[in-house]
């Protein structure tokens, strides 16, 4: 195991608990040592071993040998492959389990792919609690290392409820992170829903607790259920600070909801390490691909980064628009609306997400397994979400989906989803917008169900604008979508402003 910090070493641990040897390295002696105690405190002595070189650690592996990185993405992973490779021989196998990006993976692969060494980028999910527990993981890479490797991540992966293991074989390439790098730019478009609905509560008067209470209610049955970051949300919105005597008890004085006292400044680091909430969005531009909830969601958090910009534009505003506390006739009625437009929000995400996936599937020509997506996604993950996988993804992924099923949009039953909670979207949008409420995942959402679905959208006027200043050529009514082979066949120009002579 390369890199012993929170994810490492808790793979670290499941693996030993499964009954492995375990070899570990990490430039902090410290990191291994922290990891080797909390070993032999749950009673797996002599399991681990700790090394400060290369060259000890692949000694002490028996051939062919796996190495589990568990490192920051870019860089670090570069170097660490480049000091193991004179320590590594033929079929040995790199594991790599951190957020990489694909690209990187890709090029890693090409870079051992005449040594024989077999480079498999896998995603790892469900934060550093599910790595000691059992993760949800997607590998992808040389079809033989996955294959050798399957029997050892089906033990340790997170099961689903029929015990099924959370892990398979996804595709070729970089398809193992790209799929993670894209459970995550759908996290966070359903993190951005969820926190849009929250806030929405808070200015319906309701407090803290209520709104978990809301949230539990919606984890249990309905459109929501068994939402993992649904259920999360129910069980924070309920904790308070241990207090003075250190026991979590009644008194709000001495026991503060800790929900309470987070600032609303979601950081990520800018300064070149970028996220894979930041890749996702960067694909789906670069791939064509509409992902608008993902886009705004993205949009939301880089704006809450920067605090005090915010606190600058709120001065020169004068205040800005504060959302508005908001008077709702039928809260029973209000809240099943706005239940209806938070899931809107989270299927708009799966499908974009899958929509992103779907173009990068065909471009690399990764063969992506969607059954295999499926089923990493049913437990162990953030993104876990019963009724999208049971009732949405199940019907669709299951049976090998051609790129067309693969558009969730032209599923009829996901069309019967979308009716359905279109109007209650609406209704949500319209009230938040007339009282400021921040609503860009839920609103985006709204507008994106409009656009891809729209046959008379207002973007006539912007062909015929660019056609105006930039001799854009443009179809006419009637054309359909016969350009796509050869974008400029049978397109019309028109000389709008016919041009002065010199
Ligand atoms: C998971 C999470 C996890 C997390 C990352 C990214 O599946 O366990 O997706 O990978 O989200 O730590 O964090 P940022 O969102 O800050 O990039």
């Amino acid at each position: 195991m390369i890199g012993c910090g929170s994810m490492g070493g808790g793979m670290a641990l499941l693996f030993a608990e499964d009954g492995m040897q375990v070899a570990l390295s990490d430039p902090s002696e410290e990191a291994m040592d922290a990891v080797i105690a909390k070993a032999e405190q749950s009673g797996y002595n002599g399991r681990m071993t700790k090394h400060k070189d290369y060259d000890s650690l692949c000694k002490s592996l028996s051939s062919p040998r796996l190495l589990i990185f568990s490192l920051p993405h870019g860089n670090v992973g570069d170097k660490v492959l480049e000091g193991l490779l004179p320590h590594l021989s033929r079929n040995d196998i790199v594991l790599d389990c951190g957020n990489e990006h694909f690209a990187n993976t890709e090029r890693r692969q090409e870079k051992v792919k005449n040594t024989g060494i077999r480079y498999v980028g896998c995603g790892v999910s469900g934060g550093y609690q599910a790595a000691r527990a059992g993760p949800s993981m997607c590998p992808g890479g040389d079809v033989s290392a996955l294959k050798e490797l399957l029997p050892l991540l089906e033990k340790v992966a997170a099961k689903d409820k029929a015990e099924k293991p959370c892990v398979g074989i996804i595709g070729k390439g970089g398809s193992g992170h790209y799929v993670k790098m894209i459970h995550n730019g759908i996290e966070h478009g359903m993190m951005s829903a969820i926190c849009e609905a929250w806030g929405i509560m808070r200015k319906m008067g309701m407090e803290y607790e209520e709104i978990g209470n809301v949230f539990s209610q919606w984890n249990s049955e309905g459109e929501l259920r068994g939402t993992f970051l649904i259920s999360i949300g129910a069980d924070l919105s309920h904790k308070r600070e241990p207090g003075n005597d250190g026991k979590a008890k009644e008194d709000p004085n001495n026991h503060p909801l800790v929900l309470s006292e987070v600032l609303d400044k979601v950081v990520q680091d800018v300064t070149g390490e970028e996220g894979t909430g930041i890749w996702s969005n960067t694909e789906a531009i670069e791939l064509h691909v509409p992902a608008s909830t993902l886009n705004v969601a993205h949009a939301l958090r880089l704006a809450s980064a920067f605090r005090g910009d915010r606190e600058k534009a709120n001065d020169a505003f004068d205040g800005g628009f504060p959302p508005a506390q908001m008077d709702i006739n039928d809260k029973t009625a209000f809240l099943e609306d706005l239940r209806k437009a938070t899931y809107a929000a989270c299927l708009a995400s799966y499908i974009q997400g899958f929509n992103i996936i779907a173009r990068a599937d065909q471009e690399h020509k990764w063969e992506i397994d969607y059954s295999q997506v499926w089923q990493i996604w049913r437990a162990g993950c953030i993104i876990q979400a019963d009724y999208i996988s049971d009732e949405i993804l199940a019907p669709v992924l299951k049976s090998k989906p051609s790129s067309d099923d693969l558009n969730l949009n032209f599923s009829s039953r996901v069309a019967q989803d979308v009716r359905r909670c279109f109007p209650a979207l609406r209704r949500v949008v319209g009230k938040a917008i007339e009282t400021d409420q921040v609503v860009p995942a839920i609103s985006a959402t709204l507008e994106y169900f409009k656009i891809i679905s729209g046959t008379d959208l207002p973007t006539s006027f912007y062909e015929a604008e660019l056609d105006y200043f930039g001799s854009h050529m443009f179809d006419k009514k009637g054309d359909g979508d016969k350009e796509v082979k050869k974008p400029m066949e049978g397109k019309h120009h028109f000389e709008w402003k016919p041009a002065t002579s010199q």
